[in-house]
Parts: structure tokens; C-alpha cells; sequence
């Protein structure tokens, strides 16, 4: 992506109008009302009752954690545990990194059919469209799919800061994993014990006002190959993430200091498609810029993963193959966003 293709960059000359690479064709685009919703929204799951409720309180959240997996592949996590200055620093190094200059930024970059630094993810072919959006991506943890030299040195406390929200978020995805186990009445341990070494990853995303929010995206549809994703939506930010339900393009209105989680492919396909991974874009605003800081959690690349022995049966047969971990990873970030798709037995 060179300068001509950076949307900030395309910004500041304050264009009434979108350069063509970003219009969408007349049935991807949004339509503006979407966002203002009567809808309820997503669920939410109070995680302080999950694990310190009593009796009652546990289980019932434990049934709405089983059909917000199951129905929705959404909700919105509250008193998460997360000390809010963690969030809140976070967020601040991710905006003053995407605010520095693109040369900057571009010490970092993103090299095509990579998934890490700065730049446009997902871009595969010269007509494609281009998303309306920047984005800078890490891998975290394990140390060994680390890229030391994208990790910014400025600004100055980016490193140390990125450290403790991966380790924070880290934790949470562990709890939530358990709980999701227990949901599924299956042993709180058994994804932990089948990840191995998990890995995690960030990726920042960053969408300036668009002055045609009505003919382009801020991210294509795509679902997640993650098992887990843990989204953070900036405090000042505009609604932007939208989820497909029932044909429907749905809003996520965002929550102060909650954190928005959703079931990616791997845990569809453990889950044998009880739990789903649900389609979801982001569009723009004409005023309002966004940023979303996104965790993706998944098992280690050595495994081998298909669907839970204890989640097929007669009346639920076996949907998906059996694949690597790995080789589904490397081949997610090239195949034009086709993601589990490509997982599923012909029906
Ligand atoms: C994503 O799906 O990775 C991010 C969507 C968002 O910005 O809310
Ligand atoms: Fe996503």
C-alpha cells in the first residue's frame, strides 16, 4: 500500500468524494440507517457473576453465555476484571501511534501477504477494494512469532504498554474459554489443555471520518479464524462494527469500559458449529473517526483440530475436516476472506 492508498493521507486533502478503489459495488455498500438501532443488541455477560455469583446467578449466566455462543457468536464481556487505566493506556499509545507522520509509520511495515505491521491487511489483487481503514498488526505471545523489528519505539511506551494489555487480555481469554467449556458441559479445562502454547495477536484499527460513509467499508465481511477475539472499542469513537444476523447487518453499540467478544472458526469447528462465528464488517462515519484494538486467541499452530468427539452424534454428524492449526492460519490471510468456508463438508 503506498502513500495514494493510506486513507489518513487521502484525508487531509478533504475530498468530497472517495478515489474508486474504495467505492463498493451497489449490494456491499451500507445504508446509513443500520446504525440507528432499536434493536437490543448483543448479549451481555457480567463475567464478576460467572465467577462470584451464587449458585442461581452462576448458572443463569452460564445459560446466557450459551446462547449468546450459540445464537448470536457476540457479547459484550462487563466487570471484565481489566484495571481500566489498562484499557485506557492502550488505547492511547495505539490513537498517538496512527496520529504520527506516515513516514513514521512506515518504519513498520506491513510486506504483502504478511499479517504484521503497519499498512492494509488483506489485500490480494489489484482490482479488489480497499477498506477504509488503517491498521497496524503484532503478534504477542508466543515470544518465537514476535517480530521485534515492527515494535514501534515510538511512541516511547508503546512496548511496555502493548506487554501488560496482551498479558491482561491473555488471562481474560483463558477465563472466558473456561466458562465457554463449562457452557458447553464440557471439562473447564479442556481448550486450555488442547491449545497447548496459544497465540495471540493484536491488531489496531484505525478509521477516519470518510466523507462517503454510504459507498465504502471500513472492513470487508469476513469472519474470524481466531478461537476467541476480545475487541476494544476507543472511548470517543463512532459505532462503526456491525454483525450479520438473519441476513440482517446488526450494530454493536458500544458499552463504556466493556469489552466486546466473539467466537471465532476454530471454536465453530471444535464445537462442531454449536458455536458460531459470525460474519462481521465495520462501516465509517462523516464526522466521527473510530479505533478498535482486536486480540485474536488460538491454539498453537502444531495442533491438529477438528471437531470435538463429544459435540458429534447422530443428529449433529461430523461438519467439518480435520485440518492444522498452522496451515489453516497461513492459508486464512490469502484466501480472499473465505475463511471456515473452506473447512465445511459439502452439505
Ligand atoms: C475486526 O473485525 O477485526 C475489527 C472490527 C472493528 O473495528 O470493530
Ligand atoms: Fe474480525
Amino acid at each position: 500500500v503506498g502513500h495514494i492508498d493510506d486513507v489518513q493521507e487521502l484525508n487531509k486533502a478533504k475530498p468530497i468524494t472517495v478515489p474508486e478503489r474504495f467505492v463498493r459495488d451497489m449490494a456491499d455498500r451500507p445504508k446509513l440507517t443500520e446504525n440507528i438501532s432499536t434493536s437490543t443488541g448483543i448479549p451481555i455477560i457480567d463475567l464478576s457473576k460467572l465467577m462470584e455469583g451464587d449458585r442461581d446467578e452462576r448458572f443463569s449466566e452460564v445459560m446466557q453465555l450459551q446462547t449468546a455462543c450459540e445464537e448470536w457468536g457476540f457479547f459484550q464481556v462487563l466487570n471484565h476484571g481489566i484495571d481500566l487505566n489498562v484499557l485506557e493506556n492502550m488505547e492511547k499509545v495505539a490513537k498517538d501511534f496512527f496520529m504520527l507522520p506516515l513516514h513514521e509509520k512506515q518504519k513498520y511495515p506491513m510486506a504483502p501477504g504478511t499479517v504484521q505491521g503497519y499498512g492494509q491487511a488483506f489485500v490480494f489483487s489489484e482490482n479488489q477494494k480497499l477498506d477504509w481503514c488503517n491498521m497496524f498488526a503484532l503478534g504477542v505471545e508466543p515470544p518465537c512469532i514476535r517480530n521485534p523489528k515492527l515494535w514501534p519505539s515510538n511512541p516511547a511506551n508503546f512496548r511496555e504498554i502493548l506487554e501488560i494489555y496482551s498479558r491482561e487480555i491473555r488471562e481474560l481469554c483463558k477465563i472466558l474459554l473456561k466458562y465457554i467449556a463449562v457452557s458447553l458441559g464440557l471439562k473447564g479445562d479442556v481448550f486450555e489443555e488442547m491449545f497447548r502454547v496459544a497465540v495471540q495477536a493484536v491488531r489496531m484499527n484505525y478509521y477516519p471520518p470518510c466523507s462517503r460513509p454510504d459507498l465504502v467499508l471500513g472492513l470487508s465481511p469476513h469472519s474470524d479464524g481466531s478461537a476467541l477475539t476480545v475487541l476494544q472499542q476507543g472511548k470517543d469513537s463512532s459505532v462503526g462494527l456491525q454483525i450479520l444476523k438473519d441476513q440482517t447487518w446488526l450494530p454493536v453499540q458500544p458499552i463504556p469500559n466493556a469489552l466486546v467478544i466473539n467466537i471465532g472458526d476454530t471454536l465453530e469447528v471444535l464445537t462442531n458449529g454449536k458455536y458460531k462465528s459470525v460474519e462481521h464488517r465495520a462501516v465509517t462515519h462523516k464526522e466521527k473517526d473510530r479505533l478498535s484494538i482486536v486480540t485474536f486467541y488460538a491454539p498453537s499452530y502444531e495442533i491438529e483440530l477438528g471437531p470435538m468427539p463429544e459435540l458429534v452424534d447422530e443428529k449433529n454428524p461430523c461438519r467439518y475436516r480435520r485440518y492444522n492449526h498452522g496451515e489453516y492460519s497461513k492459508h486464512y490471510v490469502t484466501n480472499k476472506l473465505q475463511g471456515k468456508r473452506t473447512l465445511e463438508f459439502a452439505k
